[in-house]
């Protein structure tokens, strides 16, 4: 089984063990659309991909860790599309949980995703067969995924920072972004019973370069091909890689994290699997060639413009 499928299927398995047949038919008719098919599962692949190369002991354990960074990411989009913050109508290529449900449903549905991430990791740690030491890797999880997503520096500040009036961009993103990819990596080490320390620079590095790849996507991008709307940060005012440093500057920086994100995988047994990893997801995150083909179009005609990526 490759990684994406035991990601969908454990998913799909914590899905119906938390939800029964109990839960409101709209909630968790909502709740199915934010999750399934769902998106590129980046967080959990690249989580998982670490607790592999940790020689990852107890599969749930790691089952339960992909599904909950998952469910926190979902939440965070479910409810940053919601008319009080990006007002957006599409999500994955479908319509967003607001706009296909209601705005009630959705901010329920992005409670019920966040307390779900912790119902999951729970339910896995007083699992019959759980040993104290298994117990204790899940507890540290709980820990680092809430770092990743509260106060002081999680989505839910990174989301604040918009309400600020003075904002640091780097810090912002780190926290919008950055902070859910660096709680993945250590999660990963953590799931396998190794020291999350030395891959925390990994996370660093790719959740800097994810939010520079969206900032560049949100200006050259096409929303067909993406699934998400264009043009937000302009239309809401966002800081944005792309605005401060200007597309090239953004490309550079953004070519720069992943080279560090590479270098800063640690010496272990399927180093060079993480490394290829990396270097086909930023070849999906900003295709170098079709960059390229919109910088000199924008040369040739500055005003005409279209979107490629
Ligand atoms: C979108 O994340 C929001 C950002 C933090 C940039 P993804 O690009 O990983 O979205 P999905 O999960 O693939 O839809
Ligand atoms: C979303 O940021 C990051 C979250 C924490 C939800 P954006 O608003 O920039 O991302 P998209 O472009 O809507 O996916
Ligand atoms: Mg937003
Ligand atoms: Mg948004």
């Amino acid at each position: 089984m490759n990684i994406e499928q035991r990601i969908q299927n454990a998913m799909q398995r914590h899905f119906e063990e938390v939800t029964g047949d109990s839960t409101p038919p709209t909630l968790k008719a909502a709740m199915r659309h934010a999750l399934f098919p769902g998106g590129a599962r980046i967080r959990p692949q690249l989580y998982m991909a670490v607790a592999m190369v940790s020689a990852e002991d107890a599969p749930l354990i790691t089952d339960a860790g992909a599904v909950a960074l998952e469910l926190m990411h979902s939440a965070s989009l479910v409810h940053d599309d919601m008319p009080c913050f990006d007002d957006a109508q599409l999500r994955r290529g479908k319509t967003t949980v607001h706009v296909e449900f209601s705005e009630p449903v959705a901010l329920l549905t992005g409670d019920a995703l966040i307390v779900m991430a912790y119902q999951v990791l729970i339910n896995q740690s007083t699992g019959k067969s759980i040993s104290r030491k298994h117990a204790n890797r899940l507890l540290e999880m709980m820990h680092v995924l809430s770092q990743g997503v509260g106060a002081p520096s999680g989505i839910v500040a990174g989301q604040a920072w918009e309400c600020e009036s003075k904002v640091d961009l780097w810090k912002y993103q780190r926290a919008k972004t950055g902070a859910l990819f660096t709680a993945a990596t250590c999660m990963g080490a953590i799931a396998a019973g190794a020291n999350p320390a030395p891959w925390r620079e990994l996370g660093e590095s790719l959740g800097d370069a994810y939010q520079i790849a969206d900032d560049i996507r949100d200006v050259i991008g096409h929303a067909e091909l993406l699934g998400k709307p264009i043009g937000q940060d302009v239309e809401h005012g966002r800081p944005s890689a792309a605005q401060v440093l200007g597309l090239e500057g953004a490309n550079k920086e953004f070519k720069r994290l992943i080279e560090n994100a590479a270098k800063s995988v640690p010496q272990c047994h399927g180093r060079h699997i993480l490394r290829e990893m990396i270097s086909k997801e930023s070849e999906r995150l900003v295709p170098q060639p079709e960059y390229q083909r919109y910088i000199e179009m924008t040369k040739l005609n500055p005003k005409g413009v279209g979107h490629l990526v």
